[in-house]
Formats: structure tokens, C-alpha cells, sequence
């Protein structure tokens, strides 16, 4: 089977910001508690953060964390998480009924960003909080002092603000299950008066409108198209929310879910444009898609025995070679979307459906899907260019769209000068693939890599990394003039690195 990707210097889609390869903390399961905080463990700082997962999340470079929740937010009060940690109560979270001790709150969170080299994305509670809370927040975290909340802060060790600049108004709203779920009316309203006091006390900020939670719900794109109304003039952003599954063990199927998420993102751009229209607005939205990753094999199973346990292990996903495929899809799909995809954090960071797991006072380990997110990570900053795919597709379920079995993107970095080539072979069989570059002259390559393994359910464990991104051999790959071949091996996930002569052409 043959499989080519078209590029061209002058045909590009948009810079993949840096906020792409963000992650997500939650405070559920284990995620916080034996996480990124377990002061007995061994390799803890003076502050209980572990630094064995604080380098495993620098090596992935996420310049955002998204940070309380989740579903967790809607029912937290982020005052009961400030000030002596010994005197903060602990709370039934009635989102994943367990006891949240409120050992970590803002101002330990603020700590381990800077140590793991990441900036919060905070969400306010909108579900069982006020405009007044969100409000007050802002005033605790970016007011330098001089007033209750903002003296507080430095009472409680924190000189300097906080100076959080990206704020999510509350998570999921248009979910029954979430606690305090609203109308698209009643959200409206609430997040446009909250957005407004929020700005109040710092206009800097940028926020994020919460959007439908789920394609699967009447509400979706309704929803969206309805909140806008109300909350055009105050956001920079609509979120997006997309999970991926393999529930019914179609692995065609499954491999397709990156075009899913192209469809998703392009329906949730459009009920953006129409109320840009409506409004006769020269203002753009642009899309957070603030939670994303697969997950499947532990949703909807709460398990009884955990409840009410301070950081059960929940929702600890074990991924496997196919998952490595969607999430590097995935990712293809949102560089696709550069021009107005702005923000994305992969759900979640650390042990709940998280690329990085930990043993309790043991090891943190890396996940199959670990590989392409730092692959990507690492490479796919720069130029998104506009590429041309080329190859066989196949039907993945009755009624969808074809879906070709090479998934590619290619991004130039202008700094560097290199461009990195993200070649997916979804087929059962050895892929010939080449890459066309087009007005990109004598470019030499100077680095390949590649995530295989024959059975498609490989995963890792703490004791074994069976999936990993290997280096391959740059023979295998040939350049001849400005066209790249080499032979993809079935379902794998393949980088190309050219380095292009300086000044590019
Ligand atoms: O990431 C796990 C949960 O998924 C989040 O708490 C919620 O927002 C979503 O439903």
C-alpha cells in the first residue's frame, strides 16, 4: 500500500501554539494524592511533590495544566484549600465520592507548576458556586495586595500574585451528571456575570465558555451556539470535551477517531461563527479542547468500594499499542486545526487516564501513550503547513465518511529550521510512504523515529516498557532531492526530522 503526503512552503494552516501540549490535574483519585503529592514517597521535595513525576511532566513540556477539575470543581470551595494545612477541613467531593482532605489547594498548586515547568489553566466552580467566589479567586490570586483576599495570599507564603492569566468558566454544565448542571440559559447568564466581576479585578485574563461536554447529548451544539449568545463579548474561547473508545473492540473504528475529532472541532467551530455573524462581530473565538485522550475501560464503572476513601485509584487506565495510534491521531488533528484550535489538554496527567502513572511510595512509570504526546510535543511547534494526504481509506462504520489509512501532518519550524513529518499507518500491512516537499529544497534528514509493536494490546507496566519511541535506523528512510520514502510498519506511528538549509527554501 502506498501513502503520500503533499506539502508546500507557501501553503500553510496556522502556528500549533505551545498551549496545544497541555495536561490536566484533577482532584480525583490519585491524580493529587500519591500523584504529584505523597510527602513520605522517597523522591519528595521539601514541599511533598515528587520530583520523580515532576521530570516525567517537564519531559513533556506542557506549558498548561488545567487545574481543580473536572467534575470535581463544581462542588469545591477553593477556600476550605488555603492557609495552615492542618486546620483546612476535609470535604465529602461528591463528584467522585471521595474525601478530599484539602492538603493541596492554589498556593501548592502555583508551587508544583513552576517546579514542573507548567502555568494553570484554573476552572472556577460554576456549578455550586457564585460569581462572588470565582471573583474572589481572581482578587486572591492576581491582586498584588491591599486588599482582604490578595493580603491573604501573602499571609498564607505567597508574596507575589499568582498572576494566573487562563480561567475556565466551570466544567461541563450541560452534564446531568454534574453537580449544579444548568440550562444553556441559566449557564449563560451565571458565567456572563462571572466573566464580567472576574475581569473586574484583572482584564487581563483570558477565559474559556464551557461548552457541550459530549457529542453524544441533545444538547450538543445547541448548547454551545446558546451559550454563546450570552458570553461572545466576554470569552477568547469555547472548550471542547472528546473521549475516544474501543469498547466494542473494532480496532478500524477505533483508529478512525481522529477524524471524529476533526468533525468535532469543526461543528463547534462553526456554531461559534454563527453567533459571530448573528452578531455581525469582528471578534474570532478560538477552541480549548481543555479535555481529550482515550478512555473507555474504567468509564462508567464507579466502583462502591472506593467510595468515601481519600485518593482511591480510580479511573487508572492501562493503554496499549492501538491507543498509542488515536492519541498520536489525535494530535495530528488538532495541529490540522492550528488556525483556530489555540489550547488542549490532554485527561489527565498523572494516574487517572493519564500518560504518567505512579506506584504509591514506589515508581512513576510512562504509559504506552506517553511516546506520541512527547513526540509531538517536542516536534510539533512551529508552522502547521497544509498538507495534501494521499492514500487507500477505508469505510470505519456504516455511514461514515472514508477514512484514509495514512494519517499525516507535517510542522515547520522556523527557528530551527526543520520541518517534522507525523506519519500514521493505520493498515494491517507495510506502508511505502513518501513525503513531497514541494518548494522545500535540499533538506536532509537528520532524525526518524517510530512507536510499533506487532500486538496491537501491548502495554506498559511499572515493571516493563514494552512500548517506547525508538530511533530508527536513517538508512531506512531515503531522500532524493526534495521527496522523503520510507517503508511504515503496520499500525505504527512514525516522525520524520529534515533540517532544511538556512535561509529555507
Ligand atoms: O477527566 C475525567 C472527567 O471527565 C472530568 O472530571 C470531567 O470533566 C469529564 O467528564
Amino acid at each position: 500500500m502506498n501513502g503520500k503526503i503533499y506539502i508546500n512552503r507557501n501553503f500553510t494552516v496556522g502556528k500549533a501554539e505551545d498551549t496545544l501540549y497541555g495536561g490536566f490535574i484533577e482532584h480525583i483519585g490519585r491524580a493529587v494524592y500519591s500523584g504529584i503529592y505523597e510527602p513520605s514517597h522517597p523522591t519528595a521535595d521539601k514541599d511533598g511533590f515528587r520530583q520523580d513525576v515532576i521530570e516525567l511532566v517537564r519531559e513533556l513540556d506542557m506549558p498548561v495544566t488545567r487545574y481543580p477539575g473536572g467534575n470535581f470543581v463544581s462542588g469545591f470551595d477553593w477556600k476550605d484549600a488555603i492557609g495552615p494545612q492542618n486546620e483546612r477541613p476535609a470535604r465529602p467531593d461528591c463528584a467522585w465520592k471521595s474525601i478530599e482532605p484539602n492538603s493541596v489547594g492554589i498556593d501548592e498548586f502555583m508551587k508544583w507548576c513552576k517546579k514542573a515547568n507548567t502555568t494553570p489553566i484554573y476552572a472556577v466552580n460554576l456549578g455550586t458556586g457564585t460569581p462572588k467566589s470565582a471573583q474572589e479567586i481572581v482578587e486572591y490570586c492576581n491582586l498584588p495586595g491591599g486588599t482582604y483576599w490578595s493580603d491573604k495570599r501573602k499571609q498564607n507564603g505567597s508574596a507575589t500574585p499568582h498572576n494566573i492569566k487562563y480561567w475556565c468558566l466551570g466544567n461541563e454544565m450541560d452534564g446531568d451528571w454534574q453537580i449544579g448542571h444548568k440550562t444553556p440559559q441559566e449557564y449563560g447568564r451565571i458565567a456572563h456575570e462571572t466573566a464580567k466581576m472576574m475581569k473586574i479585578i484583572d482584564g487581563s485574563i483570558k477565559l474559556c465558555a464551557c461548552g457541550s461536554s459530549s457529542g453524544t447529548l441533545p444538547s450538543f451544539a445547541l448548547w454551545d451556539e446558546q451559550i454563546m449568545q450570552y458570553l461572545y463579548d466576554d470569552v477568547d474561547y469555547l472548550s471542547i470535551h472528546r473521549y475516544f473508545g474501543n469498547g466494542d473492540k473494532n480496532i478500524a473504528k477505533f483508529l478512525a477517531s481522529p477524524e471524529e475529532l476533526d468533525r468535532r472541532i469543526e461543528d463547534v467551530i462553526a456554531c461559534c461563527d454563527a453567533v459571530k455573524a448573528q452578531k455581525k462581530s469582528s471578534k474570532t473565538i478560538m477552541i480549548s479542547l481543555d479535555e481529550w485522550n482515550v478512555w473507555y475501560r474504567t468509564n462508567g464503572k464507579t466502583d462502591e468500594t472506593h467510595a468515601w476513601k481519600t485518593a482511591p485509584p480510580i479511573l487508572e487506565e492501562n493503554y496499549d499499542m492501538a491507543d498509542v495510534l488515536v492519541v498520536g491521531g489525535s494530535l495530528l488533528s488538532m495541529l490540522d486545526h492550528a488556525d483556530r484550535l489555540k489550547m488542549a489538554c490532554i485527561a489527565q496527567t498523572v494516574n487517572v487516564i493519564a500518560p504518567i502513572m505512579t506506584e504509591k511510595g514506589g515508581k512513576a512509570w510512562k504509559q504506552s501513550i506517553y511516546y506520541p504526546f512527547l513526540e509531538t510535543s517536542r516536534h510539533g511547534r512551529g508552522m502547521v503547513m497544509r498538507s495534501v494526504v494521499d492514500s487507500p481509506a477505508y469505510t470505519p462504520a456504516p455511514g461514515r465518511e472514508p477514512v484514509k489509512y495514512l494519517r499525516a501532518a507535517a510542522v515547520w519550524n522556523q527557528e530551527k529550521n526543520e520541518i517534522a513529518i507525523f506519519a500514521i499507518n493505520r493498515a494491517a500491512e507495510t506502508m511505502d510512504f513518501s513525503a513531497e516537499l514541494g518548494d522545500f529544497s535540499t533538506p536532509s534528514l537528520i532524525e526518524a523515529k517510530e512507536i510499533h509493536h506487532p500486538d496491537l494490546d501491548a502495554k506498559n507496566s511499572a515493571d516493563a516498557q514494552n512500548i517506547t519511541s525508538k530511533s530508527i535506523d536513517l538508512h531506512l528512510a531515503e531522500l532524493k532531492g526534495n521527496q522523503l520514502s520510507a517503508q511504515l510498519k503496520p499500525y505504527s506511528w512514525n516522525m520524520f526530522l529534515l533540517k532544511l538549509q538556512n535561509p529555507a527554501r
